[in-house]
């Protein structure tokens, strides 16, 4: 797979999201489905959006025992999205059985990614509430390596870490990247950014983009010039 925008659909309704995409009448953005429209729509939101001809990364973030992921993994499969996450923190068994569930009697499965530290973790945090005392960056890249010996085939994180992920686990481990924002854009709540230029020449493979698309005043534009700054140039 090549270098991708993948636009965050972060609405609380279908009709919400289908006014959202609808907009698009040319190319079809690759679009990212969260918990909340996830929780709000049901599995039906996705197979409508995938009919519609969006890939789709499902943003759901598992963390179980190994048989309830792998059996979710399952029904995931079947829904024929193109990427799904899970924690990394639920540990190389529950990786290996995600891989299982995830695997369609055919031999072709979704890609599978894992999530290392949320960034709402700081230091303080993690050293206070899960007794983990090692430098953050460093747990992030050990939870990254350790998807990789699991069979996974990439992380989310930071653009600003996706060259030392490269490294590490090698350069076709995927990298998917939010805290995208354009040069001249509004930062949000996102603290550490970077445009869609600077996480292209930073190595991201997929660049995840929110509100910088969804709350553009012309949508369809701002998403092409993430295409024209990460894909085209
Ligand atoms: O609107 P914005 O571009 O900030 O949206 C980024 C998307 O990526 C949101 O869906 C957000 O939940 C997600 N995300 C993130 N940072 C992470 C993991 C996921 O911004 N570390």
């Amino acid at each position: 797979m090549g270098k991708d925008v993948i636009v965050a659909c972060d609405f609380s309704s279908a009709e919400a999201v289908y006014s959202f995409l609808d907009k698009f009448t040319g190319r079809k953005p690759f679009v990212k489905i969260g918990m909340e429209l996830f929780y709000a729509e049901g599995p039906d939101i996705v197979r409508r959006i995938k009919a519609r001809g969006h890939r789709i990364f499902l943003d759901l973030k598992l963390h179980d025992i190994p048989n309830t992921v792998k059996k979710a993994m399952a029904v995931l499969s079947g829904l024929d999205v193109d990427i799904c996450n899970l924690h990394a923190a639920g540990a190389t068994a529950m990786m290996e059985a995600a891989l299982e569930g995830l695997t369609r009697p055919d031999g072709t499965r979704p890609l599978l990614i894992a999530v290392t530290q949320l960034t709402s973790t700081d230091q303080q945090s993690m050293e206070r509430d899960l007794l983990i005392r090692e430098p953050l960056d460093e747990v992030v890249m050990h939870y990254a390596a350790t998807a990789k010996r699991a069979g996974l085939d990439g992380v989310v994180c930071s653009p600003l870490e996706a060259e030392k992920v490269h490294r590490r686990c090698g350069a076709d481990f995927l990298t998917v990247t939010p805290g995208i924002r354009f040069a001249d854009g509004d930062r949000g709540d996102q603290r550490r950014v970077m445009t869609p230029a600077d996480a292209k020449a930073a190595g991201s493979d997929y660049i995840v983009v929110g509100r910088p698309v969804t709350a553009a005043a012309d949508p369809v534009a701002a998403y092409e010039r993430c295409v024209a700054e990460f894909v085209d140039r």
